[in-house]
Parts: C-alpha cells; structure tokens; sequence
C-alpha cells in the first residue's frame, strides 16, 4: 500500500510536504471513558496582589481611608493650612483593630478640608451614583460635609452635603450623589464646616454600582470577568500572602471578618517585594476577608479553597518558623475557619457567619496548609495540622505544598513525603517559560494513581522572566494550552487547576504576566484568560481518550489534544493545539454506538503572531471565533489554523 502511495505522488509530482498535509488521524475513544472530570476542575487563585484587592476588586476608591497606613497622610491632602493642632491624629487603644482618627480643630470657626487621592485616581463614571461615608463625633448641630468628585484637570463632576447630628459618640453619615462624568483619575475633596471640633474616621467613597448590588461591595467588571469562567473553584487569599514577610505579617483570618471598621489593616507584602517595583501604598484593609471571599465563591458557583498559614513566614523572606509547641493558635485557625464557614449557627463562629448575614453553611471542603512552604519544618508542621484536622474534621480535604518548583530535590522530598503521609491533594506550582509547557505536557500521565490527588494550584507560561515584565502573549497562551491538554487527559489524578496570578492593575502591578488586566475603569483578559475560560466553560464530565497510533496526543508534530464528554449537554468536546507555523488537517475518527447531531461547533482561538496579545486599547485582539461544523457519521476532517486553539463540539442525539 504505501508503494502505491509514493508512486502516486510521483506520478502526481506531490512533494514531500505534501505528505505531511495528509491528515493525521486521531481516534476519539468516545465509548471508553478514562474517569470522571472532577466539577472544581479549572477555578481561579486570588491573590491580593498587584492591586488585586485593594485598589482592585474591592471597590473602596479612598485609600488610606481610616489614617492607619505607616504613614498617616499617605493618600491625603491638606486642603488648608492650619495651626498646630489642627489636624490631630488620635491613637485610641480602646478602638477595636483600627486605632486612629482624625481630630479637626480651627478654634471656633472650623472650615477645613481633605484631599484623596484615590489609588492611583479613583475611576469614576458619568452618570453613576456614589455614596460617601464617614464616622464622626464630637460634632456641634450646625457641622456639614461638603464633599466633591474632581477630575484630572480640577473639574467639579459630582457634590453632595451631608449635615452631621450633634453627637458625642461614634455615629456613622453618609450621602449618596450622582457624577456627571467619566474619569479614571478622579479625586475627592471633603470639607468641613460649622463650630467648634469634630473627630473623624472611615472616610470612605464606593459606587453604588457593585457586583450584585452590594453597598460598599466589589467591582463589577472585575467579578464579572471571575463569573464568565465559571470556575470550579477560588483559593484564597493567596499565594505568599498567606505567609507574610514575617510571621506578624500573615494572613490571619480572623482579623478579616466582624465590622469593617474593626478590621486591623496590616502592609500588604507585596509593598516592598520587589525593588524594581516598589509600591509604598500597598496594605491590606480587609474589607475583602473572608466573609466575603466565601460569599465571592459562592455568587460564582466557586468551591471556596482557603489556603492558611501553617505556622512558617516566606521562605524567601524572614522565614520564621513557629515552635512546634506553639502552633495551637495556627491549628485552632483552621479548626475555626471550619466552625466559620460550615458550623451550625449556635457555633462561636457559625453565629458571626450569621450575623455577618449568611446563616446557611458555605460548604467548605477543603483546605490548604501552607503556601510554597517546604524542607522537613514543613513536614513537621503539617503532620500536627493534619491530625488534628483527621480528627476532628474527616470531612474535609487537606491541600499541602510541594513547594515553590515542580522539580527538583526540594520538589522530590515533599512529594515523597506527602505521598507516606496520605496527604489528600498536593498543591503543585509551576511558573515556566513556554517550551516547559509544550514539553510537560504528559506530565500526569503516568503519576499513581493510588496516592494523592493533584491542584495545579499556580500556574503561567512565562515569557520573558527572570527581567520581566512577562508578557501576556499568545505563545504563552498556547503553551499553556497544549498543557492543559494533559492536565485534562489526566484529570481522574489533577482534580483542580488554576493560572497565577489573577489580577494585574496597570499602573499598580509588582507581578506579572497575570490572567486579567484593569486599570481603574476597565478590564480585559489576556490570550491566557481566553484559553482558561475555554476550558472551564466546557469542562464537560467524563474524559474521552483521544490517540494517535494508539498513544496520547501530547507533542508530536507539535500537536496536543484532549477530549471530554458532557453528560448534561450532551456533547463531545475535543481540544486541539496546532504549535505549528502551518495548518495541519486532522481527522478524528470516533467509533461509538452514540449517533451525532448533524452540526456541531468549532471554537478557534488563534493569535496573528505568537507575539500578539490584548490591551486596554484592544481587548478583544485575541478572542475565540465561532463556526458551526456540518458532518456526517461519526468522522471528520479539520484543518488547524497555524499556531491555534481549536475546539470541536459534536452534539449527540
Ligand atoms: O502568584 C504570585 C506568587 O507566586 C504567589 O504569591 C506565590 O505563591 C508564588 O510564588
């Protein structure tokens, strides 16, 4: 046969490359499922980093708004010149978490005001409502508020007044007003009238237009973006947050929920991480703790993933370690957070859930302790979290670290040891330059399966790191992509997977590439963002072995596929990477006693160049491409646009 073959092509004068047009068969195993896709599969990891939090998705535009930043007048102007105490900073040990406030004194006629700056301005829109709010006390009848929204040249767009009561305790205003145009710079000036002095504090200025509606919530755009992917699942609060600089600057969640006014900020860590990037107004205010990053997973159907300090700092940084005789608080940290998230109301901390406004449980059912901790005072710590988790919570599963790096001896010893001690998932994370991602493609393919689940917990194909910044482009898109095909094949072993990290503000970052970009009135995603949502949207249930000659698609010609079942559609979904410069025509060939629809849907999602990416200016530079496909019976032939993401969806009957 392949003699007739050749003499064909010489007769026809075909050239070699001819040969390799010839489509490259691929068999779809549609009746041999290799096990069922795991429903938390492709989620999202939150980190509040590069002002993911603050500054970010929580939609506060005052920064500094309760004068506790190291620096006090961070974020604040003067709007007049006083004498000496004029403007007093108060530091009260009997306010709960945020100690200071403000004391305004101009002898009897007091007519002072304040400047804030916003992060970076704050992001206003024409026509949008916004409330201010402040604490006040000490005020005498006659006091008003007079507050104002500029733009970047100094042009009033917005006004309200607000008359404060006379009172001698805390007492909370506000006002609500409209502004009558789009800045992404804006300011906000507060005046102050009337006699005699006034205290304030929580000076705050939110839109009223939040995700779902929510007073003093989250930026819409921004969930949004969290909701179109539908994710599995959302690990928060981090990422090295979660070990601070030092043990003190952890992440403790307890002092992220109750009143947000009580919620003690503390530096965010990625203030000083990196010195090409300082960002000296970086904190954590908390007014996204864990309250509402439960509340978060679940408006977005998210399985909450809380990752928790396990009684080690950044390894990169102090790396203090906790005695192993004093980790009890750690411990009962997560033992509470159980109790927070899923304990019955008549519980301590299922009774603030509560009162916090959510009675029913959240449904956690699983944690993470540690983040990229490793060496054996890991280990150590972790065995004293697990047993006392085993014990008193079966239910839930444990998420441990293997680390910073998904090789190596640091990698090869906590993984060896997770396995002996049964841990339930290991969280593993890899930021590698694309020809890691092509190549580790069949990665999982022949891990045990009777150890471990595994969380792709952090992942980016980096392009241009160590020098930075890594673009988001579309050949690190892809690459990631063509991975994803393995994590997919294998996803009876890889339950969870999400890219690190999420969020990037354009003129606040420290880290990049991340998965979406905003400034302060926009957001897009990355080529990166398109392909992840291409996956969690059609993660489909059952995984469909797809082969060539009989093995796994995972780089040969440079061609990586995967293929799902969804039991509830019903439908076939096959992914297909094409890393080559040329089409490449595939037929799939799928045996099955199933009968397909006449049509079904082809999804491409193709860059210009491996260089191309989106931007403000061009979100949509890279964005997927719908066809419907007309076939017949169970075989098709496509041709693979050059460097593409295709996927096939075949509807059956
Ligand atoms: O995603 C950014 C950082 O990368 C995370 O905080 C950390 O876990 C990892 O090193």
């Amino acid at each position: 046969m392949k003699k007739v073959v050749s003499m064909m092509l010489l007769l026809t004068g075909l050239s070699a490359a001819a040969i390799a047009q010839s489509p490259i068969e691929l068999t779809i195993q549609l009746d041999k499922p290799k096990g069922k896709v795991s429903p938390h599969m492709w989620g999202v990891f939150f980190e509040d980093i590069n002002l993911g939090a603050d500054g970010g998705i929580y939609a506060e535009l005052v920064k500094n708004r309760s004068f506790e930043f190291d620096q006090p007048w961070m974020g604040w102007k003067k709007l007049v010149d006083g004498n000496e105490g004029t403007y007093l900073l108060l530091n009260d040990n009997q306010r709960k978490g945020n100690k200071r406030y403000l004391r305004l004194n101009n002898g009897s006629d007091l007519r002072l005001g304040l400047q804030n700056a916003g992060f970076r301005g704050m992001g206003v829109k024409a026509d949008g409502t916004y409330e201010f709010s402040l604490q006040y006390r000490n005020s005498s009848a006659n006091m008003q508020i007079h507050v104002e929204v500029l733009d970047e040249q100094d042009n009033l767009i917005g006004a309200t007044e607000l008359a404060l009561d006379s009172t001698r305790v805390w007492k909370e205003g506000a006002a609500k007003f409209r502004v009558k145009a789009t800045s992404a710079k804006a300011k906000l000036n507060v005046w102050f009238t009337g006699t005699g002095t006034l205290d304030v504090d929580m000076l705050s200025l939110f839109p009223m237009d939040t995700w779902k509606g929510r007073s003093k919530g989250l930026r819409k755009d921004m969930v949004q973006m969290l909701a179109d992917m539908k994710p599995g699942f959302i690990r928060f609060p981090g990422g090295c947050i979660v070990e601070g600089r030092d043990l003190a600057n952890r992440f403790q969640w307890k002092k992220t929920v109750g009143p947000i006014s009580e919620r003690e900020l503390i530096i965010n860590r990625w203030n000083t991480e990196f010195k090409h990037r300082l960002t000296p107004d970086y904190f954590q205010t908390f007014g996204l703790g864990f309250y509402e990053y439960f509340l978060l997973a679940e408006d977005i159907g998210a399985a909450p993933v809380p990752i928790l300090n396990c009684g080690m700092a950044c390894q990169f940084n102090t790396g203090e370690l906790v005695p192993l005789d004093q980790l009890d608080e750690y411990v009962q940290d997560a033992i509470d957070l159980i109790e927070f998230a899923n304990g019955s109301t008549a519980t301590k901390w299922g009774k603030l859930r509560a009162d916090m406004g959510h009675p029913e449980p959240f449904q956690l059912k699983m944690i993470g302790v540690g983040n990229e901790n490793w060496g054996p005072q890991y280990i150590e710590r972790l065995a004293v979290f697990k047993k006392a988790l085993n014990e008193k919570h079966p239910e839930i599963a444990i998420i441990a670290s293997s680390g910073t790096d998904p090789e190596g001896d640091r990698f090869d010893f906590l993984d060896d040891k997770l396995r002996a001690m049964s841990i339930n998932i290991i969280d593993e994370h890899y930021y590698r330059p694309p020809a890691w991602f092509l190549s580790s493609a069949s990665r999982y393919d022949h891990y045990d399966r009777k150890g471990p689940k595994i969380f792709a917990g952090e992942y980016a194909s980096h392009t241009t790191r160590p020098n930075g910044p890594g673009k988001s482009t579309w050949e690190a898109a892809l690459s990631e992509a063509a991975f994803m095909t393995g994590l997919e094949r294998n996803a009876d072993l890889v339950e969870m997977a999400s890219y690190a990290p999420l969020f990037g503000h354009v003129d606040g970052w420290q880290w990049s590439p991340d998965l979406i970009w905003v400034d302060n009135l926009q957001v897009y995603g990355t080529p990166s963002y398109q392909v992840q949502k291409l996956y969690s949207t059609n993660k489909g249930s059952d995984i469909i072995p797809i082969k060539r000659d009989g093995e796994a698609v995972a780089g040969k010609d440079s061609l990586y596929a995967s293929a799902v079942y969804d039991q509830q559609a019903g439908q076939l979904i096959v992914k297909i990477v094409n890393y080559n410069s040329k089409p490449v025509q595939v037929s799939l060939d799928i045996p099955t006693k199933k009968k397909f629809a006449k049509v079904g849907q082809k999804i491409i999602l193709a860059g210009k160049d491996l260089n191309a990416s989106n931007s403000i200016d061009q979100p949509l530079n890279i964005q997927p491409r719908q066809e419907p496909i007309a076939y017949k019976g169970s075989k098709l032939t496509e041709r693979l646009t050059p460097y593409s993401f295709t996927l096939i969806k075949l509807p059956t009957r």
